[in-house]
């Protein structure tokens, strides 16, 4: 037998990107309400176009996303008929506290989600819960200004305190942030950050990387407390970079990459800022203001497992290759590692760097891992008589199981789980997409919002359905 005998099988999915509903039941704006569908989605998204409420001329996907919030029963059943073990999905923290700094809670959001850990509850389930997947209030923002403010801990740790007391007994996997990477990638998506002109973006970036650290740190310490068996995880949006050649310039590119990465990592594993990070740090004139408080709480709650996003491995080119073509990527972008085929949406595909990754991570934390995202965004063709072949899909994800089988099977490496991206089609993060879709279960709706929500199986469904109920050892085709 490969995987553990309660290897946790999935699919991960985000409030955001999801629930829709965004007006509904007292819930707040958050800053994925104001992201647009369109070409100006990337600007809004990564700081640079202060779009901090709804302007005329956008469609704005996540204001309906796929409806989970009324549909949530169907969907778990037919994450149950899949046989899933877990289910990822996030809180959307505008449901419990509308504005963030409230010190009283919705009970209106809090009823929603136990409602639906219930319902998971009911169908074997165990839920996988990201506090913050991308979303922060807005009020936070145009108030304090996101996560460059520490205020935002205090705001953080009272959300904190609501949802582990209250879900008690209901949730044993909590994740604190989604891809707390991303900071450096999407900063508006991952900390709430909007950048005035001339601003030091990167001191900015840093800053609120701190704060959140810090708030996850004390995420961990108030869970351990309120019920000594949660287990909490951090999540990295992985794949390691490859040097683009054996010249050493871009070797240590690819160092570099790879530890602007890792700095996350390394502070919630193992509790401490590594030291190429305060030289870094030291050399751009950063100060993230770091109290002794926030060291101690560090050091004292680092997480239990280390869980991460794998899409695909990156490439790096030092400043001595600079002719080197570069690639689009799960917002990182690179140099193009022309060894790989490519997505539609220009993504590599490479199922032994997952094995890779996976091993990187291992050896570097020594502490469980958690792959808690992972497919192929893909356009799909509905067929006359309905059906949707997506075999593209099933073969990404065979080579990546596969991937991943050798690396628990042949390197060791422990892993508590597997939970595909989008088990049902959502709204992409990246593009505000419904055409790039990642689902089993396919969902009527187009990129402008029209279609009637209607779910249907996909080829992939039955497919995945025998990889769980034979525990990863049957990953053909079949039918
Ligand atoms: C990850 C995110 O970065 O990648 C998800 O955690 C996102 O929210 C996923 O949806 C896939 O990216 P995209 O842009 O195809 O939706």
């Amino acid at each position: 037998m490969a995987f553990r005998n309660d290897f946790l099988w999935g699919g991960a999915t985000a409030a955001n990107q999801c629930e829709g509903a965004y007006d509904v039941d007292g819930r707040g704006l958050a800053n994925v309400d104001v992201a647009p569908h369109g070409p100006e989605r990337y600007a809004v998204v990564s700081g640079q176009r202060k779009m901090l409420d709804f302007e005329d001329g956008y469609y704005y996907p996540a204001q309906t996303g796929i409806d989970f919030y009324h549909h949530y029963k169907e969907d778990i059943a037919l994450f149950a008929e899949m046989g899933f073990k877990t289910f990822r999905m996030s809180l959307a923290w505008t449901r419990i506290f509308p504005n963030g700094d409230e010190t009283e809670p919705n009970e209106a959001g809090l009823a929603f989600y136990e409602d639906v850990f219930r319902e998971c509850q009911a169908h074997g389930i165990e839920p996988l819960v990201t506090i913050t997947h991308f979303d922060c209030p807005i009020h936070l923002i145009k108030e304090y200004g996101g996560w460059r403010n520490r205020k935002l801990i205090d705001f953080y740790k009272n959300l904190a305190t609501t949802i582990f007391t209250r879900y008690k007994g209901l949730v044993k996997y909590w994740l604190t942030f989604n891809e707390i990477n991303m900071i450096l990638h999407l900063p508006f998506m991952g900390a709430g950050l909007v950048f005035e002109e001339g601003e030091n973006k990167e001191a900015v970036e840093y800053l609120a990387a701190h704060n959140e650290l810090v708030a996850s740190a004390w995420a961990t310490k108030i869970a351990h407390e309120i019920d000594p068996e949660v287990k909490i995880g951090c999540m990295l949006a992985a794949g390691s970079y490859y040097p683009y050649s054996c010249r050493p310039g871009d070797v240590r590119q690819a160092q570099l990459d790879n530890q602007d990465n890792y700095f996350f990592v390394d502070v919630q594993s193992r509790g401490y800022y590594p030291a190429y990070a305060v030289k870094k740090l030291e050399r751009l004139g950063i100060d993230v203001g770091m109290t002794d408080e926030d060291r101690e709480i560090l050091a004292a709650n680092t997480v239990d497992f280390i869980s991460f996003s794998y899409y695909s491995t990156r490439c790096s080119a030092g400043a001595d290759n600079p002719d080197v073509e570069r690639t689009q990527g799960n917002a990182f972008a690179g140099a193009k590692n022309p060894y790989l085929q490519e997505s539609q949406w220009g993504w590599a595909i490479d199922p032994l760097g997952f094995r890779i990754t996976l091993n990187d991570l291992y050896d570097r934390y020594q502490k469980p891992l958690f792959v808690v995202e992972n497919g192929l965004g893909a356009k799909d063709v509905v067929e006359e008589d309905g059906s949707i072949n997506d075999d593209y899909r099933i073969d990404y994800l065979r080579q990546h199981i596969a991937a991943m089988r050798d690396a628990v099977t042949e390197d060791g490496v422990d892993l508590l789980g597997y939970t595909t991206w989008g088990p049902i089609d959502l709204v992409s993060a990246g593009t505000g997409e419904m055409s790039k879709r990642y689902g089993f279960i396919y969902v009527d709706r187009d990129d402008a919002g029209n279609g009637t929500l209607k779910r249907s199986k996909k080829k992939s469904f039955d497919w995945y359905k025998k990889v769980i109920a034979t525990n990863g050892e049957d990953l053909a085709l079949g039918r």
